[in-house]
This record gives C-alpha cells, structure tokens and sequence, in this order.
C-alpha cells in the first residue's frame, strides 16, 4: 500500500491510495457507500439497472446448481436480482477485499443458505481452478491499475463464462479522478493542492477506458481458445437513472446525457465483455 506524500507530512491517515490505485477511503472507511449498497441487497432501495442486465444476461446460461462467483461484489445486491429473474437452484458466492461491505452481505444474507460472501481480491482469488460455473465483476476494471492479472484471475477460477463490465473505446484512456476536501470528506487534501509539485495527483482513484483491442487480445493470450462477445450496455430505463441521480445527488452519481448513461465526466457507454471458455 502506497500512501501519498502529502498526508504522510501531516501524519493523516486519510486519503490513502492502495497499490491498485484505488482510493482506500472511498471503500474501506466509507458506510455511506455501503449502506446505499446494503439497502438495495435488502430490497429498501431499488435495483441497479446494471444488476438487472446482469440478470438478464445471466439468465439463459446459469443451469440447475451451478455456481456463481461475483466479484466486487459489495454487499450483494446483484444477487437479489440474480434471484428476482432466475428460477433455478444455483449457488452465489460474492468476493469483496472490504469487510465493511461484507458484514453488510453476511447480514443482509444471513437466512439465505445458496449465498456465501468471501474475503477476496480480484488480484488473487482465493478460489481454485474452474471452481465456478459462470463469474461476473461489474464496474471493477475502471478502478484498476492494471487488469491483466485480474482477467487471468478470472479466466482461472471460471468453468464456462466470464462476464465483465466496464467503459470500453477505440483507444484507451488512463484517467485519475482527482479528490479535494470540498467535495470528498474523507480526505483533507485542499483544493488549491490537489497536485504536487511535479503535477502528480496527492488522492486519485482510476476510471480508466480500455481499448477494444487491449481488452480482446489480451484475453484471447490468457484464453486463445475462447470466444469473446463485447455488448453495449444499452438494458438500462433512462427515467430509472435520472431518478436515481435525483436521489444521489452527489456530483460523481450515473446520469443521462442523450441516449446514453454516463459516469463523471466520461462520455463513453459500458459493455459487458463476455468471454466463452
Ligand atoms: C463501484 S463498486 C461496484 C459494486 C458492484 N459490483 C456494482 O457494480 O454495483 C466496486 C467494488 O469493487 C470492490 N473492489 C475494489 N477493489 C477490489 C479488488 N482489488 N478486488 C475485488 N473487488 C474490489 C469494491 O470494494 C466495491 O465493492
């Protein structure tokens, strides 16, 4: 774990930035996050439009008890969809590094005997080889440093399909979302020193855009005898989102730009990236 310069002076545990580039706060020490997750896992709050696609997706290929790994998978909220579309005996397993979401998910889940919720992180699943039938990570690989090992990871740990979604392009783009205190109360970096002296970001986290060919050649290597399938993200009901921006209301929350959904300031729409072993 790296921890940035600026809050090391100042012996401030905050706005640490792990290994992969992710912004520990955000998900470590933030309930806010998991809360909001939680209540959608217990039904409170109402489903993703992106864990509805997944279940739609999913749908036509989960079979009688397979088993089904989730990985990122907060507190488990995609599972409630999983169940609400797919009427077979199937097993979820949800991986988290964060035991804040986990503790959620255990409770969330506790009456459910098919869902079990595992430390784990998509840098090294601790899971075997084809344990799983099918294995899904949603609005993960933006976040990442380096997807390499985490497609390996989940090429290793699946049977029969991987599904992944994340912002896809012609050509990839490496993009850090820069956190200051006016807006992010979980680090206490001020805005007029958001960047340091040689114009590196003091707290970042990725949302990065990988390139079509990036992402497909890099799977057919790890996987050359599969088949890989890239979809728009396009399930999505455009009032559900603008409400549920309505209700966010926090710069970073999804929202309708035309026809598509856009996160931040990226323009470009989610694909899922399904992958045939
Ligand atoms: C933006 S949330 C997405 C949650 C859910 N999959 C969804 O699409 O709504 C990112 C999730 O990835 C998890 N995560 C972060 N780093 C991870 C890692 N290295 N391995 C696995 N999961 C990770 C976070 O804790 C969080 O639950």
């Amino acid at each position: 774990m790296e921890l940035n310069k600026y809050n090391m002076k100042n012996n401030s545990k905050k706005a640490r930035i792990d290994k992969h580039g992710l912004c520990l706060n955000e998900y470590k020490n933030n309930n806010n996050n998991a809360k909001v997750y939680y209540a959608r896992s217990i039904g409170k709050a109402p489903e993703m439009e992106v864990s509805k696609a997944i279940s739609m997706i999913l749908k036509p290929m989960i079979k009688e008890e397979n088993k089904i790994l989730d990985v990122g998978c907060a507190t488990g909220h995609f599972y409630r969809s999983l169940k609400k579309r797919i009427k077979k005996n199937f097993y979820y397993t949800g991986t988290d590094p964060y035991e804040i979401f986990l503790k959620k998910a255990r409770l969330a889940w506790k009456n459910d005997k098919n869902a079990q919720f595992v430390n784990g992180n998509i840098y090294k699943l601790p899971f075997k080889k084809n344990e799983f039938d099918i294995s899904f990570c949603s609005n993960v690989f933006i976040h990442l440093n380096d997807v390499i090992k985490p497609l390996k990871e989940l090429i290793r740990v699946s049977k029969k399909k991987i599904i992944i979604r994340t912002v896809l392009f012609d050509v990839s783009y490496k993009i850090q979302l820069v956190y200051n205190k006016n807006w992010w109360k979980d680090t206490d970096i001020p805005a007029e020193r958001e960047f340091d002296k040689k114009g590196n970001a003091r707290a970042f986290s990725y949302f990065n855009i990988l390139s079509f060919d990036y992402i497909s050649q890099n799977i057919k290597k790890i996987e050359p005898k599969c088949k890989i399938k890239i979809i728009k993200d396009n399930f999505f009901n455009k009032k559900k989102i603008i409400k549920s921006q309505k209700n966010e209301r926090r710069p970073l929350a999804t929202k309708i730009l035309g026809n598509e959904q856009i996160s931040g300031c990226i323009l470009q729409p989610h694909y899922f990236i399904i992958i045939s072993k």
